[in-house]
């Protein structure tokens, strides 16, 4: 069956530091051909509605599916824990809340309540963390797989965790094998290699997941780096040999093109110069990266050395499930270091530029002929003073107010393979 929708139509393919303005692909009235949930004719309404005369009006603007490149899903009912940076913050509220995902109705009921809330706020893939245990993964896959949405996730592998939540080099391995058999070719799943982060295994632990992505090339590594200055003086300590805190990671084997790092707050212009040579990126945090009081992302110094970006919430650390205040929060990081991010820049990041780090960027993101129909339509007047501001204003002033004043109450819709997966209670449209 062919579905089709006439709209006006905004994607950025590529990043705009790289390719220019000839990124952004713009059609003021549009229409999207589907068949079987991928897209097969998209352009302007006049030159298509000839071949697709019965298109449905969608009225708002609809961009790519939102794609966050860093979140937690345990740590959804502990978003907004007070008072402490990020090894405190831990320890006092996130290890205990992630013991519960011992008990597999617990992940299931979390999992669940947490790829809605992605949907109703138009995020339609992501790269998640689980927690150290198997069923964790299950659970969030079962979930994912219900609402077939495109995942990417991996047991967390932490041997040197705290008692509940740990796991050793053995069993890591033969779980994270068992997962890679159970969920290979499944839907839109994919996995990641997941060691929390390099303070939470031990090396052994370390060099067995070089080996595992080593023997399973179509997996991601999926971790943490260079976050917060407490951090990188423990990882400093526990390595003093090591360059840096990226050189720790690279000594096993886990700084590969399909390497991607949360945050990389503060980095040493080695670790940039062994990023770009390796092809590894970096999810953006910057809500989180507000939060835990770990400082903004240099933006500057990640362009100087044509870096691979994409934008993560890290819910719970991070304080929004939406990636339209995530990118709104960018530019106020960016500005805070005296650099731009203009908005379609930050659009290339919630999507395409994900997509790309997550190496999906050839099925999503920016809603290209072949690409799964996963969109979303924005309303530029979900709320007064949306509305206010960008009445009358052109798309350039559309776009940044959505990312500074919008969040959830902006998506009217989401869409997955091209149906309808959520739309607003109070929804105009
Ligand atoms: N580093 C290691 N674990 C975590 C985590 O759960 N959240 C964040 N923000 N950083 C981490
Ligand atoms: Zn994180």
């Amino acid at each position: 069956m062919i579905l089709t929708y006439r709209a006006e139509l905004l994607s950025v393919s590529h990043d705009p530091r790289d390719a220019g303005p000839g990124a952004v692909r713009h059609e003021p009235d549009g229409l999207l051909a589907i068949e079987d949930g991928v897209v097969i004719a998209r352009g302007a309404y006049a030159d298509l509605a000839g071949q697709y005369p019965e298109a449905e009006r969608l009225p708002g603007l609809v961009v790519p599916g939102f794609i966050d490149a860093h979140v937690h899903y345990p740590q959804t009912d502990s978003i907004a824990s007070y008072g402490e940076q990020l090894l405190d913050w831990l320890d006092k509220h996130i290890f205990p809340a992630e013991k519960a995902f011992a008990d597999k109705a617990h992940a299931d009921a979390i999992a669940a309540f947490f790829l809605d809330e992605l949907l109703q706020n138009g995020t339609t893939s992501a790269l998640v963390f689980p927690t150290v245990h198997e069923q964790s993964v299950d659970a969030l896959f079962e979930a994912a797989l219900e609402r077939r949405m495109r995942i990417v996730s991996g047991k967390v592998l932490m041997d040197l965790g705290p008692d509940g939540l740990n796991d050793t080099v053995a069993s890591g391995r033969a779980e994270t094998e068992a997962l890679i058999r159970r969920w290979k070719s499944r839907g839109r799943l994919g996995y990641a290699v997941t060691p929390r982060f390099v303070l939470a295994s031990s090396d052994a632990q370390l060099a067995d997941a070089g080996a595992l992505l080593a023997e399973h090339p179509e997996v991601l590594m999926h971790t943490h780096l260079a976050e917060n200055v407490h951090e990188i003086a423990a990882v400093a300590g526990r390595f003093p040999d090591a360059a840096d805190y990226l050189d720790a990671y690279d000594r096993f084997g886990l700084v590969t093109p399909r390497s991607v790092f949360a945050h990389g707050v503060h980095l040493p212009e080695r670790s940039c110069t062994r990023l770009h040579q390796s092809g590894a990126g970096i999810a953006v945090c910057p809500s989180s990266n507000l939060f835990l009081g770990s400082g903004h992302f240099d933006f500057g110094q990640a362009d100087r050395h044509g870096l691979r970006l994409g934008l993560g919430t890290d819910v719970g650390a991070g304080t929004s499930f939406s990636m339209l205040r995530t990118a709104g929060l960018a530019y106020q990081a960016a500005l805070a270091r005296e650099d731009r991010l203009d908005p379609f820049r930050a659009l290339y990041l919630a999507t395409a530029g994900s997509a790309a780090l997550l190496h999906i960027g050839d099925r999503v993101g920016a809603l290209e002929v072949g690409h799964e129909a996963d969109f979303v339509v924005l309303d530029a007047a979900a709320t007064p003073l949306l509305a206010r501001r960008t009445a009358g204003a052109d798309l350039a002033t559309r776009l940044f107010a959505l990312q500074i004043l919008g969040d959830e109450r902006a998506i009217a819709r989401t869409y997955v393979m091209g149906q309808c997966a959520w739309t607003r209670p109070s929804s105009r449209i």
